[in-house]
């Protein structure tokens, strides 16, 4: 099972704001860490799973030659639309992390954000899969997963997390609201969309699926 969030789709264009953007200190500290194992520029950075395509975009900055893969038609558009084409940028394709198979192998493999998405043992399976192969040998893999007791702990004092923020379109307000499944050790619920000027999605966090709710 893999999550199908209305950020990777109806939402797309509210992404950047809900998903934390590649801060010039974490691209710094995931540059240094390339470095420091001998990942250096112009080296070949598979970005597995780029949504809009933050990170990619920044450590082409850096000077490497990356390459972007999502399977969100919405988010890869909004990656595209943002690369400045006078500059070396990041090559964009859509593709599945279960069944992706790159023509060329990578230096380095930076998986961030994306396992949480990845509910399923055999989609897990399969992701792992996909980036052991995309790696060269001695290749660098760098990913994250969320912690099951720290998440549960910060969680538990604070169940739901509202923002309001104001964007071009309107006034945008996320609620999430979380739901511990201890046994499972899994979260259910999550950022929820509502904008003023178009129809908002409210989750089912019992059934831990969304539904359309119309104009809020
Ligand atoms: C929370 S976002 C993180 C995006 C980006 N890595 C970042 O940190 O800004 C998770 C991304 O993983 C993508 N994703 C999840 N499962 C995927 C899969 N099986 N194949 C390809 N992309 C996937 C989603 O479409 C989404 O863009």
């Amino acid at each position: 099972m893999t999550t199908q969030r209305p950020l990777y789709h109806r939402f797309a264009w509210a992404f950047d704001f809900v998903v934390p953007d590649a801060s010039a200190g974490r691209v710094r500290r995931l540059a240094s860490l390339l470095r420091s194992h001998g990942v250096r520029p112009p080296a070949r950075v598979l970005d597995a799973g780029c949504g809009t395509g933050n990170y990619a975009r920044s450590l082409a900055r850096h000077g490497y030659r990356v390459v972007g893969v999502d399977r969100s038609a919405p988010l890869l558009a909004a990656a595209r639309a943002r690369h400045a084409p006078a500059t070396a940028g990041p090559t964009f394709r859509r593709a599945d992390l279960t069944t992706y198979r790159p023509t060329a192998p990578f230096a380095a493999v930076l998986c961030r954000g994306v396992l949480n998405d990845v509910l399923g043992g055999r989609e897990r399976d399969a992701v792992c899969v996909t980036l052991a192969r995309a790696l060269a040998p001695g290749g660098i893999l760098l990913l994250d997963v969320r912690d099951w007791k720290r998440t549960a702990a910060r969680k538990r004092a604070e169940p739901a997390t509202e923002r309001t923020t104001h964007t071009a379109r309107g006034r945008l307000a996320f609620r999430s609201d979380t739901r511990l499944d201890p046994t499972r050790r899994r979260r259910r619920g999550g950022a929820v969309p509502r904008e003023t000027r178009v129809s908002g999605i409210a989750s089912d966090p019992a059934r831990n699926r969304c539904t359309t709710t119309g104009a809020t």
